[in-house]
């Protein structure tokens, strides 16, 4: 089960006109223990509501004393425009452990390349992945290909020069920039498959597709483009991890899933934590909502069906999810389910947590 833990702000860093990096004391009693490229959920209580919402580690566990995230403010966003405004040295916030699929292990002995695609406020996972990297793996290489609007937005663009320099036989940094400056030497233009196979032939590594792991994360399309690339040159899918911050399922194609599944209310059985609930899930609802409407406690991060924190198993009857981006084939085909995102379709639905 996740637990809470109170963290106090060591520092806030404005990276860049919109985004904030919030770097948190270690508390005293039990380190934050996390893996390069996990999420720690940030809780707060806004306007008389807890919210919780996950953000990626932009540090390193292996070359940061503070564990740090990155903010960014963004049109509607509740959580991030509160941090943006509210956080500051010396203050508390509440946190669930660190958590995510989304990782990378160091291997000090190997060689490999990590190949690195991020755009925006995907960077966040990134960084902490290459600090790791440079720090624990001395042999292998690592590529980033980083896309953003202009000089501006590129966030943490002083430490990657930085460890561009410090690193340059072995750290690649390829900008990719829809408003570039008059003076400008890396690519031009959004990250399309056409653009990504120019610099992957250029930045060939001497490394072959056996020894190299890809790590994405940012918008759905550049995901895509990413995906396609990877495809056409033979890289298989046990080599490739994505992270996703936004669901690209709309609300229009919710309403259309529920009308064509005939989704109605139903009552679910939750096995959580050795307890049982039961409790009736409307139509509209997810079992999440019905849930916490039901005053049943259970886990849950980002309510978006991309962070797995709520994911359970369906030991008996059907469930329909609105997003299945956040598991795996594998995950999917042996019956795990994200409650934020599932709706109950047989009367008989029974799920486990944790
Ligand atoms: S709460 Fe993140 S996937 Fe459900």
């Amino acid at each position: 089960m996740a637990t809470n833990t109170h963290l106090t702000i060591h520092k806030v860093v404005a990276e860049t006109a919109d985004t904030i990096s919030i770097h948190f004391q270690q508390p005293w009693h039990k380190m934050i223990d996390y893996k390069a490229g996990q999420y720690l959920t940030l809780i707060a209580t806004i306007d008389g509501k807890q919210v919780r919402r996950p953000y990626s580690l932009c540090s390193s566990p292996h070359a940061d004393a503070f564990p740090a995230v990155a903010v960014k403010r963004i049109p509607g966003g509740l959580m991030s425009n509160f941090l943006a405004d509210w956080a500051e040295a010396g203050k508390g916030l509440e946190i669930l452990e660190p958590m995510g699929n989304f990782f990378y292990e160091p291997a000090p002995e190997k060689r490999r390349h990590l190949v690195l695609f991020a755009a925006g406020s995907g960077i966040t996972p990134m960084f902490s992945i290459i600090k790791s990297a440079l720090k624990m793996e001395p042999n292998s290489e690592i590529t980033l290909v980083y896309g953003n609007r202009n000089v501006d937005s590129i966030i943490f663009h002083k430490e990657l020069t930085e460890l561009q320099g410090n690193n340059s036989n072995r750290l690649r940094i390829v900008h990719c920039l829809t408003s570039p400056p008059e003076q400008w030497y890396g690519a031009t233009g959004r990250i399309s498959p056409e653009m990504l196979g120019e610099i992957l032939d250029q930045t060939a590594p001497v490394l072959p597709v056996e020894d190299s792991l890809y790590f994405m994360c940012g918008p759905q399309g550049m995901m895509d483009s990413v995906q396609q690339v990877l495809i056409s040159r033979g890289v298989p899918a046990t080599k490739v991890f994505h992270e996703s911050f936004f669901s690209s399922v709309s609300e229009e194609d919710k309403e259309a899933a529920i009308q064509e599944q005939g989704i109605i209310e139903r009552t679910v059985k939750v096995i959580y934590d050795g307890d049982e609930f039961e409790f009736t899930v409307p139509a509209h609802s997810t079992i999440l909502e019905a849930a916490q409407d039901a005053d049943v406690d259970l886990p849950y991060s980002c309510q978006s069906g991309l962070c797995t924190a709520c994911r359970g198993k369906c030991l008996s009857g059907k469930i329909h999810m609105d997003e299945t981006e956040g598991l795996s084939q594998n995950e999917l085909e042996n019956g795990y389910i994200l409650t934020c995102v599932g709706h109950p379709l047989t009367a008989n639905v029974v799920i486990e947590i944790g």
